[in-house]
Protein backbone atom coordinates (compact mmCIF):
# COMPACT_ATOMS: atom_id res chain seq x y z
CA UNK A 1 0.00 0.00 0.00
CA UNK A 2 1.26 3.54 -0.88
CA UNK A 3 1.41 6.19 1.57
CA UNK A 4 -0.98 9.10 1.15
CA UNK A 5 0.37 12.65 0.24
CA UNK A 6 -2.05 15.53 0.54
CA UNK A 7 -0.52 19.28 -0.35
CA UNK A 8 -2.02 22.57 -1.25
CA UNK A 9 -1.50 25.86 -3.07
CA UNK A 10 -3.37 28.94 -2.47
CA UNK A 11 -4.52 30.44 -5.81
CA UNK A 12 -3.59 34.13 -5.10
CA UNK A 13 -1.31 34.96 -7.95
CA UNK A 14 0.09 33.57 -10.75
CA UNK A 15 2.82 30.71 -10.22
CA UNK A 16 6.70 31.53 -11.17
CA UNK A 17 9.72 30.01 -10.98
CA UNK A 18 10.45 29.89 -7.77
CA UNK A 19 6.67 27.56 -7.25
CA UNK A 20 8.34 25.25 -10.54
CA UNK A 21 11.68 24.58 -8.38
CA UNK A 22 10.38 25.25 -4.95
CA UNK A 23 7.67 23.32 -4.88
CA UNK A 24 6.03 21.78 -8.15
CA UNK A 25 9.43 19.38 -9.54
CA UNK A 26 8.67 18.49 -5.88
CA UNK A 27 5.43 17.24 -6.36
CA UNK A 28 5.98 15.98 -9.25
CA UNK A 29 8.97 12.94 -8.13
CA UNK A 30 6.61 12.10 -5.35
CA UNK A 31 3.95 10.62 -7.39
CA UNK A 32 4.90 7.83 -8.42
CA UNK A 33 5.75 6.86 -4.32
CA UNK A 34 3.03 7.83 -2.58
CA UNK A 35 -0.61 8.44 -3.68
CA UNK A 36 -0.76 11.89 -3.98
CA UNK A 37 -3.67 14.62 -3.54
CA UNK A 38 -2.88 18.11 -4.84
CA UNK A 39 -5.66 20.74 -3.87
CA UNK A 40 -6.17 24.15 -4.82
CA UNK A 41 -6.49 25.17 -1.55
CA UNK A 42 -9.60 28.35 -2.67
CA UNK A 43 -10.98 28.26 0.94
CA UNK A 44 -7.49 29.46 2.60
CA UNK A 45 -7.24 32.12 -0.54
CA UNK A 46 -10.44 33.25 0.31
CA UNK A 47 -9.67 33.82 4.03
CA UNK A 48 -7.35 36.71 3.33
CA UNK A 49 -7.93 38.14 -0.65
CA UNK A 50 -12.11 37.91 0.50
CA UNK A 51 -12.17 41.27 -1.01
CA UNK A 52 -10.81 40.20 -4.34
CA UNK A 53 -12.57 37.11 -4.72
CA UNK A 54 -12.89 37.29 -8.45
CA UNK A 55 -9.11 37.19 -8.87
CA UNK A 56 -8.84 33.68 -6.67
CA UNK A 57 -11.46 32.00 -9.58
CA UNK A 58 -9.30 33.34 -12.84
CA UNK A 59 -6.08 32.10 -10.91
CA UNK A 60 -7.34 28.96 -9.98
CA UNK A 61 -7.44 27.39 -13.73
CA UNK A 62 -4.17 29.32 -14.44
CA UNK A 63 -2.53 27.65 -11.59
CA UNK A 64 -3.64 23.87 -12.68
CA UNK A 65 -2.52 24.42 -15.90
CA UNK A 66 0.91 24.85 -14.32
CA UNK A 67 0.55 21.99 -12.62
CA UNK A 68 0.12 19.84 -15.44
CA UNK A 69 3.05 21.76 -17.54
CA UNK A 70 5.16 20.59 -14.86
CA UNK A 71 4.26 17.27 -15.22
CA UNK A 72 1.32 16.45 -12.80
CA UNK A 73 -0.39 13.76 -13.95
CA UNK A 74 -4.03 13.47 -13.54
CA UNK A 75 -3.68 9.21 -14.47
CA UNK A 76 -1.52 8.96 -10.71
CA UNK A 77 -2.66 11.96 -8.72
CA UNK A 78 -5.88 13.30 -7.56
CA UNK A 79 -6.02 16.90 -8.62
CA UNK A 80 -9.02 19.13 -6.84
CA UNK A 81 -10.57 22.43 -5.97
CA UNK A 82 -10.69 22.45 -1.78
CA UNK A 83 -14.01 24.20 -1.67
CA UNK A 84 -15.39 21.62 -3.74
CA UNK A 85 -14.84 19.22 -1.11
CA UNK A 86 -17.58 20.10 1.37
CA UNK A 87 -16.28 16.90 3.94
CA UNK A 88 -13.04 19.10 4.46
CA UNK A 89 -15.80 22.08 6.15
CA UNK A 90 -17.14 19.47 8.45
CA UNK A 91 -14.08 18.29 9.83
CA UNK A 92 -13.09 21.98 10.23
CA UNK A 93 -15.84 22.61 12.40
CA UNK A 94 -15.34 19.47 14.26
CA UNK A 95 -11.38 20.55 15.08
CA UNK A 96 -12.91 24.02 15.67
CA UNK A 97 -14.75 22.91 18.81
CA UNK A 98 -11.62 20.87 20.33
CA UNK A 99 -8.99 23.32 19.45
CA UNK A 100 -7.77 25.49 22.46
CA UNK A 101 -8.20 29.34 21.66
CA UNK A 102 -4.25 29.94 23.10
CA UNK A 103 -2.91 27.45 20.47
CA UNK A 104 -4.10 29.23 17.54
CA UNK A 105 -3.31 32.40 19.22
CA UNK A 106 0.30 31.49 19.52
CA UNK A 107 0.95 29.97 16.28
CA UNK A 108 4.42 32.16 14.70
CA UNK A 109 2.76 32.64 11.17
CA UNK A 110 -0.93 34.16 12.49
CA UNK A 111 1.20 36.51 14.59
CA UNK A 112 3.73 37.49 11.05
CA UNK A 113 1.00 38.07 9.51
CA UNK A 114 -1.08 40.26 11.57
CA UNK A 115 2.14 42.42 12.30
CA UNK A 116 2.96 42.66 8.30
CA UNK A 117 0.19 42.45 6.56
CA UNK A 118 -1.48 45.84 6.11
CA UNK A 119 -3.30 45.69 2.71
CA UNK A 120 -6.14 43.51 3.42
CA UNK A 121 -8.03 43.33 7.38
CA UNK A 122 -7.01 39.55 8.76
CA UNK A 123 -8.44 40.04 12.15
CA UNK A 124 -11.28 37.76 10.92
CA UNK A 125 -12.56 34.87 12.96
CA UNK A 126 -11.87 32.44 9.77
CA UNK A 127 -8.65 33.63 9.37
CA UNK A 128 -7.61 33.02 13.21
CA UNK A 129 -8.87 29.12 11.72
CA UNK A 130 -6.28 28.67 8.85
CA UNK A 131 -4.24 26.48 10.53
CA UNK A 132 -7.09 24.14 11.88
CA UNK A 133 -9.01 24.09 8.36
CA UNK A 134 -5.20 22.85 7.08
CA UNK A 135 -5.17 20.27 9.59
CA UNK A 136 -8.70 19.39 8.46
CA UNK A 137 -7.42 19.23 4.40
CA UNK A 138 -4.43 16.97 5.69
CA UNK A 139 -6.53 14.74 7.91
CA UNK A 140 -9.15 14.27 6.30
CA UNK A 141 -7.29 12.14 3.63
CA UNK A 142 -5.48 10.68 7.00
CA UNK A 143 -2.25 11.53 4.83
CA UNK A 144 1.21 10.76 6.45
CA UNK A 145 3.06 13.05 4.19
CA UNK A 146 2.69 16.62 3.43
CA UNK A 147 5.58 18.14 1.09
CA UNK A 148 5.77 22.33 1.93
CA UNK A 149 8.05 24.68 3.04
CA UNK A 150 9.84 25.36 6.10
CA UNK A 151 7.36 28.31 6.09
CA UNK A 152 4.01 25.65 6.65
CA UNK A 153 6.27 23.50 9.69
CA UNK A 154 4.17 25.06 12.40
CA UNK A 155 0.96 24.40 10.79
CA UNK A 156 2.08 20.82 10.24
CA UNK A 157 3.06 21.02 14.20
CA UNK A 158 -0.35 22.23 14.87
CA UNK A 159 -1.88 19.41 12.59
CA UNK A 160 0.16 16.51 14.76
CA UNK A 161 -1.80 18.56 17.78
CA UNK A 162 -5.35 18.49 16.54
CA UNK A 163 -4.66 14.79 15.47
CA UNK A 164 -3.86 14.00 18.93
CA UNK A 165 -6.35 16.28 20.40
CA UNK A 166 -9.18 14.16 18.85
CA UNK A 167 -7.39 10.58 18.92
CA UNK A 168 -7.14 11.01 22.88
CA UNK A 169 -10.78 12.07 23.32
CA UNK A 170 -12.17 9.49 21.69
CA UNK A 171 -10.02 7.01 22.86
CA UNK A 172 -8.66 6.01 19.20
CA UNK A 173 -6.55 5.91 16.42
CA UNK A 174 -8.48 8.03 13.48
CA UNK A 175 -5.98 10.27 12.09
CA UNK A 176 -2.25 9.91 11.78
CA UNK A 177 0.35 11.85 12.59
CA UNK A 178 1.66 13.58 9.39
CA UNK A 179 5.32 14.78 8.57
CA UNK A 180 6.64 17.15 6.41
CA UNK A 181 8.57 16.52 3.10
CA UNK A 182 10.72 19.70 3.26
CA UNK A 183 11.46 20.84 -0.22
CA UNK A 184 15.21 20.18 -1.17
CA UNK A 185 15.77 22.89 -3.82
CA UNK A 186 17.34 25.84 -2.46
CA UNK A 187 15.24 29.31 -2.48
CA UNK A 188 15.07 31.20 -5.60
CA UNK A 189 15.57 34.83 -5.22
CA UNK A 190 13.49 37.72 -7.62
CA UNK A 191 14.69 39.77 -10.13
CA UNK A 192 15.67 42.36 -7.11
CA UNK A 193 17.35 40.32 -4.74
CA UNK A 194 14.58 39.92 -2.68
CA UNK A 195 12.41 36.93 -1.51
CA UNK A 196 10.92 35.76 -4.83
CA UNK A 197 6.78 36.80 -4.79
CA UNK A 198 4.39 38.79 -6.51
CA UNK A 199 3.64 41.58 -3.79
CA UNK A 200 7.43 42.60 -4.57
CA UNK A 201 7.17 42.75 -8.26
CA UNK A 202 10.27 40.43 -8.97
CA UNK A 203 9.14 37.34 -10.36
CA UNK A 204 9.44 35.22 -13.45
CA UNK A 205 6.65 34.09 -14.18
CA UNK A 206 5.66 30.45 -15.42
CA UNK A 207 3.09 31.99 -17.98
CA UNK A 208 5.29 34.37 -19.12
CA UNK A 209 6.26 34.86 -22.66
CA UNK A 210 9.82 34.22 -23.88
CA UNK A 211 10.25 37.50 -24.57
CA UNK A 212 9.01 38.69 -21.13
CA UNK A 213 11.68 35.95 -19.76
CA UNK A 214 14.48 37.52 -21.59
CA UNK A 215 13.17 41.14 -20.66
CA UNK A 216 13.25 40.52 -17.03
CA UNK A 217 15.97 38.41 -17.06
CA UNK A 218 18.17 41.31 -18.64
CA UNK A 219 16.86 43.52 -15.71
CA UNK A 220 18.20 41.40 -13.12
CA UNK A 221 21.05 42.71 -10.42
CA UNK A 222 24.13 42.00 -10.44
CA UNK A 223 27.23 42.55 -9.01
CA UNK A 224 27.07 46.14 -8.39
CA UNK A 225 30.99 46.29 -8.37
CA UNK A 226 30.95 45.46 -11.66
CA UNK A 227 30.73 48.65 -14.31
CA UNK A 228 32.92 48.04 -16.96
CA UNK A 229 33.29 44.75 -18.65
CA UNK A 230 37.14 44.83 -17.92
CA UNK A 231 36.00 44.14 -13.81
CA UNK A 232 36.70 41.58 -12.66
CA UNK A 233 33.09 40.37 -11.17
CA UNK A 234 32.62 38.15 -7.56
CA UNK A 235 30.00 35.48 -8.40
CA UNK A 236 29.29 34.33 -4.85
CA UNK A 237 27.26 37.62 -4.31
CA UNK A 238 25.37 37.66 -7.70
CA UNK A 239 21.84 36.46 -7.76
CA UNK A 240 22.24 35.79 -11.44
CA UNK A 241 25.17 33.05 -10.55
CA UNK A 242 22.38 31.92 -8.38
CA UNK A 243 20.35 31.11 -11.07
CA UNK A 244 23.21 29.41 -12.78
CA UNK A 245 23.48 27.02 -9.85
CA UNK A 246 19.85 26.38 -9.53
CA UNK A 247 19.31 25.58 -13.46
CA UNK A 248 22.26 24.91 -15.03
CA UNK A 249 24.86 23.62 -11.82
CA UNK A 250 26.80 21.77 -14.46
CA UNK A 251 27.97 25.30 -15.92
CA UNK A 252 28.76 26.84 -12.25
CA UNK A 253 32.94 26.29 -12.53
CA UNK A 254 32.35 27.78 -16.27
CA UNK A 255 30.05 31.31 -15.33
CA UNK A 256 32.78 31.50 -12.46
CA UNK A 257 35.65 31.42 -14.99
CA UNK A 258 33.85 33.85 -17.46
CA UNK A 259 32.82 35.92 -14.37
CA UNK A 260 36.25 36.41 -12.13
CA UNK A 261 38.48 36.50 -15.19
CA UNK A 262 36.13 38.93 -16.95
CA UNK A 263 35.62 36.82 -20.04
CA UNK A 264 32.17 38.13 -20.37
CA UNK A 265 30.21 41.05 -19.67
CA UNK A 266 26.99 40.53 -17.30
CA UNK A 267 24.66 41.69 -20.22
CA UNK A 268 26.02 38.41 -22.04
CA UNK A 269 26.20 36.89 -19.13
CA UNK A 270 22.39 37.03 -19.07
CA UNK A 271 21.68 36.75 -22.61
CA UNK A 272 22.87 33.15 -22.05
CA UNK A 273 21.11 32.73 -18.94
CA UNK A 274 17.81 33.55 -20.29
CA UNK A 275 18.84 31.57 -23.76
CA UNK A 276 19.01 28.19 -21.30
CA UNK A 277 16.08 28.59 -19.07
CA UNK A 278 13.74 29.02 -22.45
CA UNK A 279 15.91 25.81 -24.11
CA UNK A 280 15.13 24.03 -20.51
CA UNK A 281 11.44 25.29 -20.16
CA UNK A 282 10.86 24.23 -24.02
CA UNK A 283 8.92 21.11 -22.58
CA UNK A 284 6.99 23.43 -19.70
CA UNK A 285 6.25 25.72 -22.62
CA UNK A 286 4.61 23.01 -24.89
CA UNK A 287 2.57 21.61 -22.31
CA UNK A 288 1.56 24.98 -20.99
CA UNK A 289 0.16 25.85 -24.05
CA UNK A 290 -1.84 23.42 -25.15
CA UNK A 291 -3.74 22.95 -21.67
CA UNK A 292 -4.21 26.73 -22.24
CA UNK A 293 -5.65 26.26 -25.56
CA UNK A 294 -7.76 23.40 -24.10
CA UNK A 295 -9.40 24.41 -20.72
CA UNK A 296 -12.44 21.79 -21.01
CA UNK A 297 -9.68 19.03 -20.47
CA UNK A 298 -8.64 21.26 -17.65
CA UNK A 299 -11.79 21.51 -16.60
CA UNK A 300 -13.20 17.79 -16.70
CA UNK A 301 -9.44 16.75 -14.99
CA UNK A 302 -10.97 18.61 -11.80
CA UNK A 303 -13.97 17.33 -12.12
CA UNK A 304 -12.49 13.89 -11.87
CA UNK A 305 -10.74 14.84 -9.06
CA UNK A 306 -13.57 16.32 -7.38
CA UNK A 307 -15.03 13.33 -7.68
CA UNK A 308 -12.32 11.11 -6.58
CA UNK A 309 -11.49 13.54 -3.78
CA UNK A 310 -15.39 13.46 -2.55
CA UNK A 311 -15.46 9.65 -2.47
CA UNK A 312 -12.65 9.42 -0.29
CA UNK A 313 -13.30 12.14 2.01
CA UNK A 314 -16.70 11.43 2.42
CA UNK A 315 -15.56 8.09 3.96
CA UNK A 316 -13.11 9.60 6.28
CA UNK A 317 -16.20 11.64 7.09
CA UNK A 318 -18.62 9.01 7.80
CA UNK A 319 -16.52 7.08 10.15
CA UNK A 320 -15.18 10.34 12.23
CA UNK A 321 -18.76 11.65 13.04
CA UNK A 322 -19.60 8.17 14.20
CA UNK A 323 -16.84 8.55 16.57
CA UNK A 324 -17.94 11.83 17.32
CA UNK A 325 -21.30 10.99 18.13
CA UNK A 326 -22.72 12.86 15.30
CA UNK A 327 -25.17 12.12 13.27
CA UNK A 328 -25.04 9.71 10.19
N1 LIG B 1 -1.09 27.02 3.80
C1 LIG B 1 -0.52 26.45 2.60
C2 LIG B 1 0.37 27.51 1.93
O1 LIG B 1 0.16 28.68 2.07
C3 LIG B 1 -1.55 25.99 1.61
C4 LIG B 1 -2.32 24.82 2.15
C5 LIG B 1 -3.64 24.80 2.51
C6 LIG B 1 -1.80 23.52 2.40
N2 LIG B 1 -3.98 23.59 2.97
C7 LIG B 1 -2.88 22.78 2.91
C8 LIG B 1 -0.55 22.95 2.23
C9 LIG B 1 -2.70 21.46 3.28
C10 LIG B 1 -0.37 21.62 2.61
C11 LIG B 1 -1.45 20.88 3.14
O2 LIG B 1 1.28 27.13 1.21
FE1 LIG C 1 26.83 37.99 -12.32
FE2 LIG C 1 27.42 36.93 -14.68
FE3 LIG C 1 27.88 39.54 -14.20
FE4 LIG C 1 29.35 37.71 -13.01
S1 LIG C 1 29.24 38.08 -15.19
S2 LIG C 1 28.44 39.49 -12.03
S3 LIG C 1 27.87 36.05 -12.67
S4 LIG C 1 25.90 38.50 -14.28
Amino acid sequence: MKKRILSGMRPTGKLHLGHLVGALDNWVSLQEEYECYFMVADWHAYMSEYENAADIREFIIDNVIDWLAAGIDPDKSTLFIQSEVPAHLDLHMIFSCITPLGLLERCPTYKKQLREVKTRDLHTYGFLGYPVLQAADILIYKAQKVPVGEDQLPHLELTREISRLFNNLYKKEVFPSPDAILTQSPRLLGLDNRKMSKSYNNTINLSDSEDVLKSKVAGMITDPQRIKLADKGHPDICNVFSYYGVFFPEMKDEVYDWCTNAKIGCTECKIRLAHGLIEKLKPFYQRRREFAHDKVKVEKILEIGREKANAFASGVLKEVRQIAHLSV
